[in-house]
């Protein structure tokens, strides 16, 4: 029955509202994919409830008790070949995948960050954005590279920067955001109507 559905593997590290988003996003035929699997390197992450509560399989590689990052990816990279999806959403996942899982799912993971890429890389972007004193922001979704949010960059949105905002009220707002073009990246994947060239990605008609 599931033939000719995208398969998709999220992997989450915590509260999961992107990883919901997708979710809902699945169960209303937003896009023409299923998640197969949820994976979290954190054992207490919601997200894996959020996944149980939605009937989908996790599988939990507890960070913390691999001896080595290394040890840690050789599991997760043999994790996903075994589950062979075709695209990899990172949801929350709070740590940079090794560059054999990278190189073994060409421009087939994806990333949400809440920021307008190359503005405010890395953690806390959205405070960095507070911090900068930036008038607009926003969120991107991309491929991901070996950089650090470096890849190829699918789809963005933006949003104004409140004059008192927090870096809570503005991740709030930029969470909105996210939950939108997440899930349209995911559709225009599983369409085939991604195509990337270089740094850029084109979106086929
Ligand atoms: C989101 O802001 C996402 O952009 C970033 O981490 C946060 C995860 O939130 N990569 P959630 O776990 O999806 O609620």
């Amino acid at each position: 029955m599931t033939d000719n559905l995208g398969k998709i593997v999220v992997l989450a590290s915590g509260r999961g509202t992107n990883l919901q988003a997708l979710i809902d996003a699945s169960k209303e035929n937003y896009f023409n994919g299923y998640i197969s699997l949820v994976i979290s390197d954190n054992p207490r992450a919601y997200a894996l409830e959020r996944a149980r509560l939605a009937g989908i399989p996790t599988v939990v590689l507890d960070y913390a008790s691999f001896p080595s990052k290394k040890e840690y990816e050789k599991k997760l990279l043999a994790v996903l070949q075994e589950e062979n999806p075709d695209l990899i959403c990172l949801a929350g996942y709070m740590r940079i995948l090794g560059k054999e899982i990278i190189k073994s799912f060409p421009h087939k993971i994806m990333n949400i960050h809440p920021s307008l890429l190359p503005a405010f890389p890395g953690l806390e972007a959205q405070k960095q954005a507070v911090e900068y004193g930036v008038k607009v922001s926003g969120c991107t979704v991309h491929f991901v590279d070996e950089g650090m949010d470096t890849g190829p960059i699918i789809l963005q949105e933006c949003c104004p920067v409140e004059d008192y905002d927090t870096p809570e009220s503005l991740a709030e707002r930029i969470l909105q955001h996210e939950h939108r073009i997440y899930k349209e990246a995911v559709k225009l994947f599983l369409e085939g109507r991604l195509e990337v060239k270089g740094r850029k990605v084109l979106r086929k008609r």
